[in-house]
Parts: structure tokens; C-alpha cells; sequence
């Protein structure tokens, strides 16, 4: 892990404009603060989406409508509070089916399986620590009926369209019939978007910044932490929440042996929190091989997961 960790930062801070993989935001400290950041009032997501789950999970069992066994697997499972609300109700339907969470933080995995033990035990639990691409081929590996759950805006999250890329090599590797559950965060008036990305009690701030602390600590890097600031922007043409962090000065950090100079003003690219139209999501869908089966809104459309079969 610590190779890869050290080449994706080195390779990202070797880059111009210097960019930082947010994957890696996701350490025991940066999932807790995102934990925090899903209870913000300024983040209306995991509302939005909370309520779709729990008012429409019956409406998406029905129209999922499974004839056999099958597997619902979860790219980026988290904590898993609002797959609970699906899992419940697609329990009070039938048990015959496995939930295989993955997600790239153990801590959160862990803390997952503890919780869905205690809640739902008659679950059927397979866990999976690993990325999202390296999951990919955990799809391939049966040909049992699939549901595949993308949730919580986790889509928006790539950048130079990765997720047209994700969702081809997701096709590729189920069947025709299979079905995705994908939560898209929708495009809205720009001002709800930057305040949920900016938060007033700093959280989000302090998400991006632990990144550099964690490069510091596991990377023995230099950052100074306090010579960074955190600036979101939102561009409602094409729909990406984009942040950054600004270099204050001009400084070197060095991570082992490897000197990287920031200038005075120098971003380092750090997250893309992408958001959509629905034509954009009809385009999304008919490129990666899918059809719309239906969409499930929340009731201020903020939010949709958007139920889709594999053509
Ligand atoms: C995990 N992901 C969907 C979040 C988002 O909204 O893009 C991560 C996040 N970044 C800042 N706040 C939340």
C-alpha cells in the first residue's frame, strides 16, 4: 500500500497543475470527518439520498424484481447507513441473496460489518477491502444475477471523465439483465452546491487538508499544513464542484529525498464533486451500455439513484 500511496503522490505533485488523488482522503481520520461532513447541515446529499432509500426501496426491489439468487455488490460502501434502508427492505422480500460491500478504507469496512451484524443479522455479509478498479474483476467472478450499487454521489468523484471509463469496465464485466443502482447528485441553484462544500464549521476544510497530514505522517513528508487554504468552486455549466488547496507562500516540502516547490498562489487539484442533469445521465447511461430503468428522486430533486440494466 505504502508504494502505491508514495507513486500516486509523488506522480500527482510531479504534474502540472500539481493534483492529489482524493481515494486517499480516506484514511481512519479523513473517514470520520466524512462522517462528519454527511451530518453538516450544508450537505444535502446523504439527506436527499436517505430519503429516496427509505420512502422507495420497495419501488426498486420491484423494479429490480429478481427471479433467482443473486448478489447486490457496493462500490464504496462507507458506513453503510443508508444501504441499510434497501437491504432491510429487500429482506422483508426474500434472504436469498449476498451483500458484498467494498470499500478502500478498513476502518469504515469494519465498522460497517459490525453495525449490519448487530442490525440486520440475517444478512448475508461477503466484505471486500480493496479500490474501486481492483474490485472490478470481484464482478466477473460468478455468473449469479447482479445488482451493483454505486451510491452516494460516489460517481461524481472521478476525474477526466474516469467514470465513463468505470462504468464501461463495470458493463464488461456482468451480464446482460444485471442491474446498477448509481446515486447522481443533480445539478441545482449553484449557491446550495458551494455551501455544501464549504461548510461553515470548516469540515470539509480540514477533509482536504488531512490528506497532506496523512502524506506527512505515512509519506514523512514536510507539509506545512497551515500554509494551505482550502478553496471549492462550483462551475454550473459543467457541473463540477472542483477544490483546491492553495499554496500561501512559496515553499518547499519535501517527502524522502523528492523536493517539490510551491509558488506563492499554486493550486494543488484535489477533488471533483461532479453534478448532473438528467440528460446527462440518460447521455452517461446509453455510452457505458445501459438503460434507464427508472429514476427515484428525492422530493426537492437534489438527488436521484438511477436504476439501470445492463443491455
Ligand atoms: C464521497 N463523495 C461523494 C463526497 C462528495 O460529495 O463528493 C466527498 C466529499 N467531498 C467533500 N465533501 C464531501
Amino acid at each position: 500500500m505504502t508504494d502505491t500511496f508514495l507513486a500516486d503522490i509523488v506522480a500527482g505533485l510531479t504534474r502540472i497543475p500539481k493534483t492529489l488523488p482524493s481515494m486517499y482522503f480516506y484514511n481512519k481520520a479523513g473517514s470520520k470527518l466524512f462522517q462528519t461532513i454527511m451530518q453538516l447541515p450544508e450537505y444535502y446529499l446523504t439527506k436527499s439520498e436517505y430519503e429516496i432509500l427509505d420512502t422507495q426501496s420497495a419501488a426498486i426491489y420491484d423494479d429490480f424484481n429478481p427471479q433467482n439468487t443473486f448478489e447486490i455488490v457496493e462500490f464504496g460502501a462507507g458506513d453503510g447507513s443508508k444501504t441499510k434502508l434497501l437491504l432491510q427492505e429487500f429482506l422483508k422480500k426474500t434472504n436469498d441473496f449476498v451483500y458484498s460491500p467494498i470499500d478502500i478504507s478498513k476502518s469504515a469496512l469494519k465498522g460497517l460489518v459490525k453495525s449490519y451484524e448487530e442490525a440486520i443479522p440475517t444478512l448475508n455479509m461477503n466484505p471486500i477491502n480493496n479500490d474501486y478498479f481492483s474490485a472490478l474483476d470481484s464482478l466477473r467472478d460468478n455468473n449469479t444475477t447482479k445488482l451493483v450499487l454505486f451510491m452516494g454521489s460516489n460517481i461524481g468523484n472521478f476525474k477526466d471523465e474516469g467514470e465513463v471509463d468505470f462504468l464501461k469496465k463495470m458493463r464488461a464485466n456482468i451480464s446482460e439483465g444485471d442491474h446498477a443502482l448509481i446515486g447522481f447528485d443533480l445539478k441545482k441553484d449553484p449557491q446550495i452546491i458551494r455551501d455544501a462544500y464549504n461548510d461553515n464549521s470548516g469540515v470539509t476544510r480540514e477533509f482536504n487538508l488531512n490528506l497532506l497530514r496523512r502524506i506527512n505522517e505515512e509519506l514523512g513528508a514536510n507539509f506545512d499544513i497551515s500554509s494551505f487554504s482550502h478553496y471549492p468552486t462550483y462551475n454550473p455549466i459543467t457541473g463540477d464542484a472542483t477544490s483546491y488547496l492553495i499554496s500561501m507562500k512559496d515553499q518547499q516540502v519535501s517527502i524522502g529525498d523528492r523536493v517539490f516547490e510551491f509558488k506563492y498562489a499554486e493550486p494543488i487539484f484535489m477533488e471533483i464533486s461532479k453534478k448532473y442533469s438528467e440528460d446527462n445521465i440518460a447521455e452517461l447511461a446509453e455510452r457505458t451500455g445501459f438503460e434507464i430503468v427508472n429514476n427515484y428522486f428525492d422530493c426537492k430533486h437534489y438527488f436521484v439513484d438511477s436504476l439501470w440494466r445492463a443491455q
